[in-house]
Parts: C-alpha cells; sequence; structure tokens
C-alpha cells in the first residue's frame, strides 16, 4: 500500500503535465497577440462583438503554435522525466496502476500537443463568445468562464486521441482556476496584463 499523499502528489503534477501545451497556448496568446481580431469587427445579431478585440489572428495562431512547440519539449524530455517517475512510483511503492498513466501522460504524441494547443484557445474563443451575449466588455472578467473556458475544450479536443482518466479532469477542473488566477496576477506584475484577471 504506497503512500496516499505522494501517489495524489505524483496525480497532481501528471494532471498538470498533461495540459501544459494548452496552458502554454492560452498564456502565449497574451505574448503574440494584436493586431486584427478574429471576429473582423463584425457583430453578431444582437448588435454586439461576435468575440470582441481581445481576440485576434496573431493571439489565437501564435497561442497554437508555441502550445505546440510546447508539446514537441515534452516529447525530447520524455524518456527521461519518465524514468525519473517508474523511480520514484518504485521507491515509494505506489499503485502500479499509476506508472501506467504515467507513462502515456509523459510521452506527448505531437498531434495531442496540438489538439490541447488548439482546443485551448477555441475554447477561449468560446467563452468570450458567451462573455459578449452576456454583454460583458472585452476584458471584463467572468468568473469560471474566464478559467474553465480554456481547459474544458482543450481536455475535449484531446479526448478522441489521448484521454486521460476522470480523476485527472477533476483535479484539473479544481486546480485550474487556481492557476489561472495566480498566472494572471504574475502577468499583471510584469505589466503583460493590464488587469490581474
Ligand atoms: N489575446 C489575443 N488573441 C487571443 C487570445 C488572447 O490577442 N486569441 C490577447 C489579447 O490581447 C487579450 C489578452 O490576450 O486582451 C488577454 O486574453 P483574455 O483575457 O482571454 O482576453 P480579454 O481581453 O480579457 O477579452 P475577453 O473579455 O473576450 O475574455
Ligand atoms: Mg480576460
Amino acid at each position: 500500500m504506497g503512500d496516499v499523499f505522494s501517489e495524489f502528489a505524483v496525480m497532481l503534477f501528471l494532471a498538470v503535465y498533461y495540459v501544459i501545451p494548452a496552458y502554454v497556448a492560452n498564456g502565449l496568446a497574451v505574448v503574440t497577440g494584436g493586431g486584427t481580431p478574429i471576429d473582423l469587427g463584425r457583430k453578431f445579431r444582437d448588435g454586439r462583438r461576435i468575440f470582441g478585440d481581445g481576440k485576434t489572428i496573431r493571439g489565437f495562431t501564435g497561442g497554437v503554435i508555441c502550445g505546440f512547440l510546447a508539446g514537441l519539449l515534452q516529447m525530447i524530455a520524455a524518456p527521461h522525466l519518465n524514468s525519473f517517475i517508474q523511480q520514484l512510483i518504485t521507491a515509494y511503492g505506489l499503485n502500479p496502476a499509476i506508472s501506467f498513466s504515467a507513462e502515456a501522460i509523459v510521452y506527448t504524441p505531437p498531434l495531442r500537443a496540438f489538439l490541447l494547443a488548439l482546443g485551448g484557445l477555441t475554447g477561449d474563443l468560446v467563452g468570450s463568445f458567451i462573455k459578449r451575449r452576456l454583454n460583458l466588455e472585452r476584458g471584463r472578467p467572468a468568473p469560471l468562464i474566464d478559467q474553465l473556458d480554456f481547459i474544458c475544450f482543450a481536455l475535449l479536443f484531446s479526448y478522441f486521441i489521448s484521454p486521460i482518466s476522470w480523476e485527472y479532469i477533476v483535479i484539473l477542473i479544481v486546480l485550474t482556476p487556481i492557476i489561472h488566477l495566480i498566472a494572471n496576477i504574475v502577468a499583471y506584475w510584469l505589466k503583460l496584463k493590464s488587469v490581474p484577471w
């Protein structure tokens, strides 16, 4: 019987590691963004913008490319990280089931990284679409939508080729809003964003 705490720590790490391409895509869209908005300034039938000026072609494509590149780095790191985690699992006598999911998560196929990045930024667009329909202007906070739109779609897109088990999904849904808040506060401090959300 492995130590429950170490098992949970390894699972937390693996859950976050799985969605790194989506986190990177979402975060780097802020850096690469600017210029022409995806909706080209057009309005929806309710008279408000489709997505708004915060969703740009450069942000979307730059984010997807950076998320994909992060996945390629993960692929290069995979053999080393996998043997490290497997040693950890043996040393602490953790549940052998973790050993399989660890290997499946650590080896990030390029297609999975691409789908996580594309799904993440598609979810970000869906979130903005909903915010505009709720009459929230660009940049106004929408709790839960802002934090969970990208992760839900990232997991949905990648689910078809490389599903993870529900425990990891639960961990991500709980952890992502926390990570998102911290990342945004840091981005605000670094003056990358004008508001801390
Ligand atoms: N960004 C971008 N293109 C994207 C996503 C983000 O250019 N596809 C950039 C924009 O400069 C945006 C910033 O990243 O202002 C922060 O992203 P986000 O918080 O998602 O957008 P908001 O400006 O808050 O707009 P919204 O209210 O629609 O969420
Ligand atoms: Mg925002």
